[in-house]
């Protein structure tokens, strides 16, 4: 490894936490940043301007910087010529191994045209070559004003009759869109083999946001991420300083190693330079259409090493086959998604429980994906708002696997509205969302879409992309897929050798049972500190949902929507397996209400006053549902559950401290359904030497070998 590219650590374990992001929705936000500080992370969205070009088409001109997006001759050809074919990617992405990821790192996403011509020619290539099926695209893009849906719609049309052979990317893409919010939003691709992580901000703070060494110790086996090949694609230099700045440049280094390509269509002098400082070998080659030059470069291998078509670099970058097997202890929400995150890379799992699937906290008949908010000028470092986001796409994608399987859905998604009772943010921060996040409705409006007729309802935050997550239809996915096996096991004890990790246990019908493996993940929620005493013994709060099937009457004035108040309510009906985890009634319907909050109680019996605690907590936020929901709770339906909560209130995701097999997904709090799906892509990522979704700091505030939780708790 070169001095020039040395991979210091970014992370630090002893980060103060930033915001409390775990936390029951019942108790205060006391550590709430100041709301009316200025909005450093506030996005301000592209405004597009239209030009004619030299062949009578429409092209797209930045408002900002007042350049065009793409070439007026014809800008997907340039940027096959510019950014695949001088990064040399036909070849290298061929010469992939199996199981190895090739990362790309764009600054400036704009319109996505440089994304659809990657994605089109990894999708040729690996219809072409069957050695690529495990292979993986990791396209890594910053945007600093992205272009609206909408805009960005009516550009992509013009490609639609360009080049027909983008249009399936193309509604791909648009579909999976995100709101413009500051920080990663991660598109998984499945079908591909492709994931996006599109950084909104500046290119060079989120660059350097970028973790390489995501853990104290490095272990041998464990790659660190680098970027293969970038594709510098800023405006003009002359309109466009920031994108071409020292800092960007300094991430550039940072984050490039032997090998590592570069490519733009500009050859300024200051790109030049700065290239070659940071230590890349720049050569001059043909421009594309009129353009006489333009720029290539890369990191120099030492003399032995130079074809870099040979990868010969990429041991350093490449699925090691010590990351073959792993096993996961506890198939609550955190160890299902955290198998799907894993096998979806390739990785065989074995998923044990010690009684059964979602037997913990995980499995109540209906979970709300709904995210604690925060005011805007911290989404970026905020998880529940990254992990909702990523959730709801991620639930709603499984959604199209469930009907291709003709099973329930997996996210209905209903939207839903939080009257404001216990929020920490109010209707003028709300208004600082993008509506297809957060926005407030009209009285109106509010009144039509929860049904309710004397409820105050003028202050209130409405979700459109929330909805009721299905545990037991997404537990059906997760098992399907071909590399996760579901094993009972009741784990005594986990020993990690040099080669393997051994995990014991006991079988319910064949009696003692020892598994290997190459990683264990425990995910064992509250009692996770008692299979390895390096995991913090985290607070424990009971919580009890229940549930009735209400008469026809009563179901006419139910609320339409779920509702957040100091608890929260939804009707769903129920879907056939439901019955299999709780005591519903297939095809009826039925309200939920929620929850009660007992700590260091771990007892999972139904108890009628927690009954009837949730029912006050409804009927106290909304009295005109004291004459609708029965005061008589010894016909309800009940489920309880313990949370695993933190002293800082984030889960805690990470390899333990001296050790090189042993990881930790946990202390999900009363949010798992929103944080679980994008902790299990970070520690998936981790384990295999990816880049993260999550910022370095973020990563440091998850570890278990934080600072926070070196003291127990009294
Ligand atoms: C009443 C209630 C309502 C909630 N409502 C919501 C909601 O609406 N939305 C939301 O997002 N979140 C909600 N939550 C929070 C959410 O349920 C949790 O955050 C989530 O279930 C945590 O998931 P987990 O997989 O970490 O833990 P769990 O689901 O508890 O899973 C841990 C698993 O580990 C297994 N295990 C433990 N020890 C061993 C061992 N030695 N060997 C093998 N297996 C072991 C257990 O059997 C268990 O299945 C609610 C929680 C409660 C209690
Ligand atoms: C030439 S366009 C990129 C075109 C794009 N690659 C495509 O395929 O359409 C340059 C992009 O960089 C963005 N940009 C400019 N300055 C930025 C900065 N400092 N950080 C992040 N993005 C920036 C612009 O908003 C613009 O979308």
């Amino acid at each position: 490894m070169s001095n020039a590219f040395p991979k210091n650590s970014s992370t630090s374990a002893s980060l103060p936490d930033k915001q409390p992001d775990n936390q029951p929705d019942n108790q205060p936000d006391n550590q709430s940043p100041n709301i009316h500080s200025p909005q450093p992370s506030a996005i301000r969205p592209a405004k597009i301007d239209w030009q004619m070009d030299d062949t009578g088409n429409q092209v797209p001109v930045s408002g900002e910087f007042g350049d065009v997006y793409f070439s007026h001759a014809d800008g997907l050809a340039e940027s096959r010529h510019v950014f695949s074919a001088h990064n040399q990617l036909p070849k290298r992405l061929t010469n992939l191994v199996p199981h190895q990821c090739f990362s790309i790192a764009e600054l400036g996403l704009g319109t996505g045209l440089n994304l659809l011509a990657t994605w089109q020619l990894w999708r040729e290539l690996r219809d072409m070559h069957p050695h690529l099926a495990t292979a993986k695209l990791h396209f890594i893009t910053t945007e600093k004003h992205p272009i609206p849906l909408t805009d960005l719609t009516q550009i992509l049309a013009l490609w639609a009759q360009r080049a027909p052979e983008l249009s399936v990317l193309t509604a791909q893409f648009l579909a999976a869109y995100p709101p413009l919010i500051a920080g990663c939003h991660r598109l998984n691709f499945l079908d591909d083999n492709l994931t996006v992580d599109m950084w909104f901000g500046d290119a060079a703070d989120s660059l350097a946001k970028l973790a390489l060494d995501t853990s104290l110790q490095p272990v041998p086996y464990i790659p660190t991420p680098y970027i293969d090949a970038w594709y510098l694609d800023g405006f003009a230099p002359s309109c466009n300083s920031t994108l071409w700045a020292e800092n960007i440049f300094a991430q550039i280094q940072r984050l490039s190693y032997l090998g590592t390509t570069a490519a733009t269509y500009s050859c300024a002098g200051i790109v030049k330079r700065a290239l070659k400082d940071c230590g890349f070998e720049i050569k001059k080659v043909k421009g594309f259409g009129r353009k006489r030059e333009m720029l290539t470069a890369i990191v120099p291998m030492p003399t032995d090493l130079t074809d870099v078509n040979n990868n010969a670099h990429d041991h350093a970058n490449n699925r090691s086959a010590d990351s073959v097997h792993t096993v996961i202890i506890g198939a609550g929400v955190s160890g299902l998604l955290t198998a799907w995150s894993l096998a979806n890379r390739g990785i065989k799992v074995t998923l044990t429980d010690k009684s059964a699937p979602l037997a913990g906290a995980s499995g109540n008949p209906r979970a709300l994906l709904a995210p604690k908010m925060t005011p805007i000028h911290h989404v970026d470092e905020h998880l529940h708002s990254i992990g909702y986001l990523y959730s709801s796409r991620l639930y709603r994608q499984l959604n199209k696997e469930a009907a291709k399987q003709n099973t329930a859905p997996v996210l209905e998604l209903t939207g839903a509205l939080d009257l404001l009772i216990k929020a920490n943010i109010g209707t003028e921060q709300i208004a600082d969302y993008p509506d297809e996040m957060a926005t407030t409705l009209s009285l109106a409006q509010a009144q039509e879409t929860t049904g309710l007729k004397t409820q105050d309802l003028s202050e209130n935050l409405y979700l459109p992309q929330s909805g009721l997550v299905n545990p037991q239809a997404l537990k059906n996915i997760i098992l399907t897929h071909p590399l996760i096996r579901f094993q009972q096991l009741d784990v005594s004890s986990i020993n990690e050798m040099e080669s393997c990790v051994r995990v014991e246990g006991s079988n319910q019908d064949k009696g003692a049972m020892t598994i290997s493996a190459d990683n264990v993940v425990i995910c064992a929620a509250f009692e996770s500190h008692k299979l390895d005493r390096r995991i913090f013994d985290c607070r424990k709060i009971r919580g009890q949902l229940s549930w009735f099937t209400p008469t026809a009457a009563e179901l006419t004035n139910l609320p339409k929507v779920p509702l957040k108040y100091s608890g929260y309510c939804a009707a769903f009906t129920a879907q056939a397996g439901d019955n299999e985890l709780n005591g519903v009634v297939e095809g009826a319907a039925h309200l939920l209400l929620g929850a009660s909050f007992i700590r260091n109680d771990t007892s999972t019996d139904i108890r009628d006053e927690e009954h009837q605690i949730s029912r006050d907590k409804l009927v106290t936020a909304i009295p005109e549902m004291e004459s609708v929901i029965p005061a008589d709770s010894s016909l309800w339906q009940g489920r309880a559950g313990v949370r695993t909560q933190t002293p800082d209130y984030h889960p805690i995701v990470g390899r333990l401290a001296q050790s090189q097999r042993t990881w930790v997904m946990s202390a999900m709090g009363a949010k798992g359904y929103a944080l679980a799906p994008i902790c299990a892509e970070t520690l998936a990522d981790m384990m295999l030497g990816s880049f993260a979704p999550l910022s370095a700091a973020m990563l440091a505030r998850l570890s278990p070998n934080r600072i926070r939780l070196q003291t127990p708790l009294n």
